[in-house]
């Protein structure tokens, strides 16, 4: 079993480069299904997530193949169209297919995405806006299987109860790219990983109007060419690095950072004492005393995102007085808080979706384990803030979303490694057994 030791303490100095977005990369590279000839794609991000895409993609008929941070695709059979069950599950994101799947050959069977660790994770906005664009659904053994003979442009309205949905918008969009006549996407979300994607496509010959706007106008194209496309800088793991310096203090300079895609965490930031300086090709975070309470809250962009929920609350926890934090986006995306309190966090949920954060003056490193990739982040950098040892476990979530991390953090001075047991038998394969042993196998027969 992977975990891994941190022993906290030290302020963060020096430079990281930002990697490329997983949010922007995944919808990006399934869209690169629809391209009818080569496409490359460059900063995409070396993750778990990335791999699993990489394997159902290449399920589907298509040619993936890397190099580096770069990825070269090539479809070469179109015949495919049901996603391998066991690999869609391992990646929620995989039903942003559904929409390419849909507009290029026309079906998609394709494994319902179900809850995840933080809550319900529906997709009713996602399949009415492909029904509007005459798509037709129906779920059997957890499938979901779409047909769609021709799909025509539509009038869409994407909002929901919670805001518009990111995955949604990139599933209606691709579909719409290559539908007949001219599709509106009302409430579309306005993620600047959505706005690259909508670059992806317009590089690739698609007409598509609004980017970086609530409002999508696609005029449908017969096809879509290859393309060559750099894939944006990941404002999340971005953000995690501002949340690990203002955690733990110090002065980092994130090259590649896009400040635009920051503004909210930005400013939240700057009123709980961390400075910024922006630079021509990066940011500069420097957190040089006690950070103070805030409040906040977690909206669609350009709101405070919720994937930084979690970094910002272990930020917080050991600020000066009561900080408030409101998710409207996941409300029950507040189970690191436990975590964090093992290390000394004094953080409640009084109501659903509220987290009460009174700030410690220290943490003490504890053995902690994280049931997110957010919350993953979260517990790592608190590691890195705590006197003494800390135990991070569950790390298959941190692969998902953070290249490196281990490395990125020791260039900065801090002091963290990852280690792996031996299984028990390989550690002593002949060793006779003790008298305790003895009684645990009898006990366990
Ligand atoms: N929602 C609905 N119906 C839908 C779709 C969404 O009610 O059909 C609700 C969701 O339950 C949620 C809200 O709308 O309350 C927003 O969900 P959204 O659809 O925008 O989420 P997503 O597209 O599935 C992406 C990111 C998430 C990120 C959210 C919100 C990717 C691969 N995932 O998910 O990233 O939290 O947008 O910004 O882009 C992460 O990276 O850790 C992560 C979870």
């Amino acid at each position: 079993m992977e975990r891994m030791i941190i022993e906290g303490g030290a302020p963060l100095r020096g430079e990281v480069a930002v990697a490329g977005s997983k949010n922007g990369a995944l919808p990006i590279l399934a869209a690169t299904l629809m391209a009818d000839g080569p496409c490359t794609l460059r900063n995409v991000p070396n993750l778990t997530d990335i791999d699993s895409l990489r394997e159902i993609l290449m399920n589907l008929g298509v040619q993936v193949l890397a190099a580096g941070n770069t990825l070269h695709t090539q479809v070469v059979n179109e015949e495919p169209t049901e996603t391998d069950h066991d690999l869609v599950r391992r990646l929620r994101a995989s039903i942003c297919l559904l929409g390419p799947l849909l507009a290029k050959r026309g079906h998609a069977e394709i494994a319902f995405p179900g809850g995840c660790s933080f809550g319900d994770r529906p997709i009713d906005l996602h399949l009415k806006g492909l029904q509007k664009l005459g798509a037709t659904f129906k779920v059997t053994n957890g499938m979901i299987h779409a047909k769609a003979r021709k799909l025509k442009g539509a009038q869409i309205y994407l909002g929901g109860r919670w805001g518009s949905t990111v995955l949604g918008t990139a599933n209606v969009l691709s579909a719409a790219v290559l539908a007949e006549g001219t599709t509106v996407i009302e409430h579309a979300a306005c993620e600047p990983e959505v706005e690259d994607l909508v670059g992806f496509f317009n590089s690739m010959g698609a007409k598509i109007e609004g980017a970086g706007s609530h409002r999508l106008v696609v005029h449908g194209v017969e096809k879509l060419h290859g393309t060559d496309h750099t894939v944006l800088a990941d404002r999340i793991e971005a953000g995690t690095f501002m949340a690990a310096v203002g955690l733990v203090g110090g002065d980092v300079f994130l090259q590649g950072a896009n400040p635009r895609h920051l503004d909210a965490v930005i400013d939240i930031y700057q009123e709980a004492g961390v400075q910024f300086e922006e630079q021509t090709d990066g940011l500069r975070v420097i957190a040089p005393h006690r950070l103070k309470a805030v409040e906040l809250t977690a909206l669609p962009y350009p709101g405070f995102p919720t994937d930084l929920q979690p970094q910002t609350i272990a930020m917080l926890a050991r600020a000066q007085g009561c900080s408030i934090v409101t998710e409207r986006i996941y409300i029950d995306r507040f189970h690191s808080a436990s975590e964090l309190n093992r290390l000394g966090g004094r953080i409640r949920i009084p109501t659903q979706g509220t987290a009460v954060i009174e700030g410690v003056r220290q943490f003490s490193g504890a053995p902690v384990v994280a049931k997110d990739l957010r919350a993953a982040a979260a517990l790592l950098i608190a590691g890195l803030a705590a006197k003494g040892k800390t135990e991070l476990h569950g790390l298959e979530h941190l692969d998902r979303g953070y290249e490196k991390p281990v490395e990125k953090f020791l260039a900065l001075g801090a002091n963290l490694r990852r280690i792996t047991d031996e299984p028990a038998a390989a550690l002593a394969p002949s060793a006779p057994l003790t008298q305790s042993d003895k009684v645990i196998k009898k006990l366990t027969a």
